[in-house]
């Protein structure tokens, strides 16, 4: 006999997008003031008015009463840094600083598993009463700290993407990789995490300034061998990091360039930030089928500057919500 709940409540969820304020489309929601999700061992199997379902319901089933709330699908953050959770609001200057300031001393603790695994059940604690249920995540260059956040979201059975951030220049020794140890470790995790229950693997350079071009270019073998993972990075985020990416990269006409050069733009890479991209960039990012990680709380927290989210959507640039903690200042 399965196991059988009903949460009544009023229920609002999304079937497409509903468009800009103060035109939504109507029919891209559905709204039910007294409605009930009928939960079956863990799985829904039913949404309805609670009127309706209330006539279909086996005998044997168990009541919520979520009257007076609101019953919503789980949010998705789509970049996340989790090993940041403890260095939110860090007063920084602008990105290169803070990093260097706060994150960077902040990721070598990743090193001692014990500390890995703390944080890991205290983000997703507060991921979790903030309302997100999926994330994609950025662990640090420590494999321990990948292992680590999968196996707190596979206990409480939970979506997530993740990987380790390669990082082979340009930041602290004891956070830097290399190229060949760097892909090494991450076909391991790969193999023990990917598709393992609702766990996907996303290869994770940290930016270009912190990944030589061997690096780059191993990342990109690793994703043709295998459509299946996904990738994650940030780009065009801040005045200083494009200079930065210009002086390193001579030979790419832009900053996306570096990434398409070494085969890292597809359907399944998502890019944190694309704050300074051209329209060009925009064109490339929507023909690809790459998705932007809109990230509103950091990219006013670090001043990097405003995303002009109608321009990226004109173009057919997907994007997405992120809170990116910890320049984010919090996971709601
Ligand atoms: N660019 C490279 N690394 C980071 C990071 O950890 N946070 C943000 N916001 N931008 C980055
Ligand atoms: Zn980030």
């Amino acid at each position: 006999m399965p196991h059988s709940r009903l949460l009544r409540g009023a229920v609002l969820t999304f079937d497409a997008d509903p468009g800009e304020a103060p035109t939504p489309q109507a029919d891209s929601l559905r709204y039910w003031e007294d409605g009930a999700v009928w939960v079956e061992d863990g799985r829904i199997r039913a949404v309805d008015d609670f009127s309706a379902l209330a006539a279909h319901l086996p005998e044997k089933i168990e009541f919520v009463d979520y009257r007076g709330k609101l019953i919503m699908p789980g949010f998705i953050d789509s970049h996340v840094h989790y090993s940041q959770l403890d260095i939110i609001a860090s007063f920084g200057r602008e990105l290169l600083d803070w990093l260097n300031d706060y994150t960077f001393p902040a990721e070598c603790r990743f090193a001692e598993r014990a500390h890995a695994a703390d944080v890991a059940e205290r983000f997703l604690d507060e991921m979790l009463r903030g309302g997100t249920t999926t994330a994609q995540v950025f662990c640090t260059s420590h494999p321990g700290s990948v292992d680590s956040i999968f196996s707190a979201a596979q206990q409480r059975r939970l979506r997530l993407l993740a990987g380790k951030v390669l990082m082979d220049r340009h930041a602290p020794e004891a956070l830097t990789d290399t190229a060949t140890g760097g892909i090494r470790d991450s076909e391991r995790l790969i193999a023990d995490w990917h598709g393992k229950d609702r766990l996907a693997y996303s290869l994770t350079p940290r930016f270009a300034p912190t990944s030589s071009r061997e690096q780059l270019d191993a990342v990109g073998g690793v994703l043709r061998n295998d459509p299946s993972l996904y990738l994650q990075s940030h780009l065009s985020e801040n005045r200083g990091e494009l200079a930065w990416v210009a002086e390193l990269f001579p030979e790419c006409r832009d900053y996306l360039a570096v990434y398409e050069r070494y085969g890292l733009v597809g359907p399944r890479s998502t890019y944190a930030h694309g704050i300074h991209l051209s329209e060009d960039e925009h064109t490339r990012l929507a023909d690809a089928g790459a998705n932007i990680a809109f990230s509103p709380t950091s990219n006013l927290f670090l001043g990097s500057g405003l995303f002009d989210r109608l321009a990226t959507r004109n173009a057919g640039v997907i994007t997405s919500l992120a809170s990116d903690v910890g320049a984010g200042t919090g996971l709601c």
